[in-house]
């Protein structure tokens, strides 16, 4: 089964992250679609093996919560024993939204990769790129 890629980004940061790990994944092999979270299908549970999830630090160190929350909330409950890895920018905060995501989406029961990746605004594509790499194999 293939790799699901579900990304949120007010100003293309996180899309762009997005791309590369697909770039990662894809070099390895590895099967993988993105949507952004508007468009991503209902039955994404029963039909992928690996789920990249992406959100930029929004509000106050918090996922974006006008879309990509209400996504998550109704998803996490399904992701036990799920491959997860977690991406996103951030500007001038210390990655708390990634710190809070990450153990949130653990104690759903998730297999969660790594301890993340936040990038800083404008991400690092080769960074982002080995990420999936890394992804592909876990
Ligand atoms: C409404 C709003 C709230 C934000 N809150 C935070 C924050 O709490 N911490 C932080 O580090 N960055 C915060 N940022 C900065 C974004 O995380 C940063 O610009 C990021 O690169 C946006 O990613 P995107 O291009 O994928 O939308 C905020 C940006 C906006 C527009």
């Amino acid at each position: 089964m293939a790799t699901a890629i579900i990304y949120w980004s007010g100003t293309g940061n996180t899309e762009a992250m997005a791309q590369a790990i697909e770039e990662g994944l894809g070099s390895k092999g590895a099967e993988v679609e993105v949507f952004s979270v508007d468009e991503a299908p209902g039955d994404l549970l029963d039909n992928y093996e690996r789920f990249a999830f992406g959100c930029p630090s929004m509000g106050d160190e918090v996922l974006e919560e006008d879309e990509f929350e209400p996504f998550f909330s109704k998803i996490e409950g399904g992701l036990a024993g799920k491959k997860v890895a977690l991406f996103g920018s951030y500007g001038w905060g210390n990655g708390e939204w990634m710190d809070d995501w990450r153990a949130r989406t653990e104690a759903a029961g998730a297999l969660v990769f790594e301890e993340g990746l936040i990038q800083q605004e404008a991400p690092d594509a080769a960074l982002c790129r080995s990420f999936g790499e890394r992804f592909a194999d876990f």
